[in-house]
């Protein structure tokens, strides 16, 4: 089942609250919050003390993606704020094989990110220790802005390395995802949809939310 993760980084800062409620009653699947630390990528964003706050106005799993350096130093402070899923970027750790154990250890879901440069083969060794992979189809960064074209093959050949090992990883695909790219992109093999600006800056952000459950259920 393809899953639908709003990024919350395209919503109005001052009322989180109203957008993570508008997009659990739209059928929403996770909260995907994106932490930047202005070393890692160039931007600055939220911190524990959020996710804290979102953490009280949802029942949604909560999926935060660390854009940050040394990611390891700060997973703890956002299993306490009541994160579920929790992702760090493989360019940013010496020790991915030690992270992505220690959030398994905290009882989260343990994902890797990898930056539209990143090869796929970098997750060879930790296969066994993910819980899903997010493809980054933009430089992280910003919101709103144009899908890779070439993270399509990329995802692609994601999904048959992982079918390939007889694995069950989710392939998590974040940046540039709109109406009218979706359902390309769940062919290639994204299973969890973040969608930032096409949700949040559209006139009917829940519409697009439908819009986009309704054309993964379509989607074989
Ligand atoms: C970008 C973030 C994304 C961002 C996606 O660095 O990781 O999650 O919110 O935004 P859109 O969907 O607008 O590309
Ligand atoms: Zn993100």
């Amino acid at each position: 089942m393809v899953r639908i993760a709003p990024s919350i980084l395209s919503a109005d800062f001052a009322k989180l609250g109203e957008a993570v409620k508008l997009a659990e009653k739209a059928g929403a699947d996770l909260i995907h919050v994106d932490i930047m630390d202005g070393h890692f990528v160039p931007n600055l964003t939220l911190g524990p003390q959020l996710v804290a706050a979102i953490r009280r106005e949802t029942r949604l799993p909560i999926d935060v993606h660390l854009m940050v350096e040394n990611p390891r130093a700060f997973v703890p402070l956002f299993h306490e704020a009541g994160a579920d899923w929790i992702s760090l970027h493989v360019e940013a750790t010496a020790h991915l094989h030690k992270d992505l154990t220690m959030i398994r250890g905290l009882g989260r879901k343990a994902g890797a990110a990898l930056n539209p440069a990143t090869p796929i083969d970098t997750l060879k060794e930790v296969l066994g220790e993910l819980d899903f992979i997010l493809v980054m189809s933009v430089n992280p960064g910003w919101g709103g802005q144009s899908f890779i074209p070439s993270c399509r093959e990329k995802i692609r050949k994601l999904r048959d390395w992982i079918r390939a090992e007889k694995r069950e990883i989710p392939i998590e695909v974040d940046g540039g995802i709109k109406l009218d790219n979706v359902e390309d992109i769940i062919r290639a093999g994204m299973e969890i949809v973040v969608a930032g600006s096409a949700i949040f800056e559209a006139p009917d952000p829940a519409g697009v939310i439908r819009a986009m459950k309704e054309i993964a259920r379509k989607t074989p």
